[in-house]
């Protein structure tokens, strides 16, 4: 009976701990999803430009298969993530931002099965894979376009806006920057059955999609409405080419100039609303993806549902200036004239209003702007110092292809695929082949010099990955370890607090802290080449270890109720705080 007894207790126990552990394993499986769903906030992007970043069949320009070449180089530096410039037909008018079939990989990159190879490759590495969404306007040799302006009731008639004639209160304005009123530069004259003019995004080879307009003017008729059937057939449109793609694997896109597609909008109230609604859609079909803007207004991309949005470095790396980006004054630069003020109330002012709910990403560089070493911003040390602000800031990291080896900026290059048009400066300096090894053609292309999408730098001392792979001190070994640190901490992370500890109006040296759960970490960063001392207010800590950088003399001296910091000449330090 005992004996009896004995088994059944037993038995209930074993039962008990049976649904104990299905329990446990079931939540922690929900756990594991939960953590996937959030990748995008340990990610670590690559912002890689197709046409120059490795090129397999040795036509001269970049490709897929050889994107597959490299990726263990890419997951090497120690980054989790890619995003790139738009990979689908196009007559590259500019750059491929002028997309003639979006659900189409370009011939020149490979083929659709390429891509889907290439996202598998990834996967099986970690890593995650975002392609770029042209969703405010297409290529003017779109067949949706060439239909649309052939009449009005075509399936594509009201995918673009066609207008008679330039209204009066138009006529002599240009497009303010950041206004978004549009000016008379946007009205493209364009004899059609539709019409005298389409309105324009960006080139006038990039017919804006019509998204509607903010208010509709009832004295313009084609000022369509948000919710009108022509705007809601591009939402629908466009969400097919989402999810299109992500059914493919991919794992979300960076948006293209997504504050712009509803027209007349200044305050963006209608654009938000129009974003929310997609976000949302998105959100719920693809819990596992991410959707990135290109807004350069955080609170606002936060507000209309984005994860990311991206913030310029602006007056930190380089000034616009002449024909040419300059890095002219600017924070980074071994002159010292710079300052912090601007870039800093731009900053914090985003970054208060968007903190817990999304997150800022400041890029190293990217295709439309001066990388990191340009003009007389040219040494390691230099970009060292650089790089350890982009990488030890809040929010999502970008490095843009060649900025870790410190490709160099390349000037006086002619006009590429729209690099240099009506209304930017020329950005093929930053489109230049990566730079692999010291073989033909810096190992980027087995091509002949004229067929290269553009020259390799001439330099005989030009940075490449190989060279660097061997320096225990180069750009790219210091750019792992970086990573490496931020990995390592809750507090250099995405989510881990930011303050600036130096006095903003004296820029010179900048010292932040970061913090997370009782980790606190100290980054003095000075790119003078002077040597400098600063006191901030005490940290009341008991130990400052140094961590990363070269000391060169400079210290951490605990006191109070001032710290006091010194810093050797253009150098980076980041003293972990106990
Ligand atoms: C922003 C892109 O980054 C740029 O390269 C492009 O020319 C414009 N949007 C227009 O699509
Ligand atoms: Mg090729």
């Amino acid at each position: 009976m005992d004996i009896l007894l004995n088994n059944k207790t037993n038995r209930m126990k074993n039962l008990r701990l049976f649904f104990a552990v299905i329990v446990l394993l079931f939540l922690q499986m929900e756990t594991f999803a939960q953590a996937d769903l959030r990748w995008y906030e340990k990610a670590i992007f690559y912002q890689i430009y197709p046409p120059s970043f490795k090129d397999f069949d040795g036509d001269g320009i970049g490709d897929i298969k050889g994107i597959i070449e490299k990726l263990d180089y890419v997951q090497s530096i120690g980054i989790n993530a890619i995003w790139f410039t738009p990979m689908f037909s196009s007559p590259f008018k500019d750059g491929g931002y002028d997309v003639s079939d979006y659900y189409s990989i370009d011939k020149r990159y490979g083929t659709n099965d390429d891509m889907v190879q290439l996202i598998a490759k990834a996967h099986e590495k970690g890593l995650k894979l975002c392609l770029d969404l042209v969703i405010g306007h297409t290529s003017n040799e779109n067949p949706w376009f060439v239909e649309s302006s052939k009449g009005t009731n075509l399936r594509y008639s009201d995918y673009y806006i066609w207008t008679p004639f330039v209204p009066n209160e138009v006529k002599g304005k240009p497009t303010v920057r950041g206004n978004d009123i549009m000016g008379e530069d946007k009205y493209v004259p364009f004899k059609s059955a539709r019409g005298n003019y389409y309105i324009k995004n960006f080139y006038d080879i990039q017919p804006a999609l019509n998204f509607g307009f903010a208010n509709p003017n009832p004295d313009h008729p084609w000022e369509q409405s948000i919710d009108a059937p022509g705007p809601q057939a591009v939402q629908r449109e466009m969400k097919n080419v989402i999810s299109f793609w992500m059914d493919k694997g991919i794992d979300g896109f960076r948006v293209d100039l997504a504050s712009s597609i509803v027209k007349n909008d200044p305050g963006k109230k209608a654009t938000i609303k129009v974003w929310q609604g997609l976000n949302l859609w998105f959100r719920e079909k693809y819990p596992q993806g991410i959707l990135i803007a290109e807004w350069f207004n955080p609170k606002q991309s936060s507000e209309a549902g984005f994860n990311i949005d991206f913030m310029r470095g602006g007056s930190l790396v380089s000034n616009r200036q002449g024909g040419e980006f300059q890095p002219t004054i600017c924070y980074f630069a071994r002159d010292g004239k710079g300052q912090l003020k601007d870039w800093y109330d731009q900053f914090i002012a985003q970054y208060d209003a968007t903190k817990g709910k999304s997150y800022i990403s400041l890029p190293t560089g990217n295709h439309d702007n001066p990388r990191l070493n340009a003009g007389d911003r040219n040494t390691t040390d230099q970009l060292k110092v650089t790089m350890t602000f982009f990488l030890t800031m809040p929010g999502i990291p970008v490095i843009y292809y060649g900025d870790e080896i410190g490709m160099k900026f390349l000037t006086g290059l002619y006009n590429k695929e729209g690099s240099q048009g009506d209304s930017s400066k020329n950005r093929a300096g930053s489109r230049t082949p990566m730079q692999w090894d010291s073989t033909k053609n810096a190992g980027f292309s087995t091509s002949g010099f004229w067929n290269l999408y553009l020259p390799v730098d001439k330099d005989p001392d030009r940075p490449n990955v190989a060279k660097e792979e061997q320096d225990s001190n180069s750009l790219l070994n210091y750019t792992r370890k970086l990573i490496q640190l931020r990995k390592s901490s809750k507090a250099l992370s995405a989510d881990g607090d930011w303050q600036l500890l130096s006095d903003v109006n004296k820029p010179y040296p900048m010292v932040y802290n970061r913090s997370a759960g009782g980790e606190s970490f100290c980054i003095i960063l000075n790119p003078t080449d002077k040597n400098l001392t600063v006191d901030i207010p005490t940290l009341k800590n008991n130990k400052a270890s140094l961590v990363l950088g070269k000391a060169k003399g400079g210290y951490y001296k605990i006191g109070s109720p001032y710290d006091r910091i010194n810093i050797g000449a253009v150098s980076a330090l980041v003293f972990k705080m106990e």
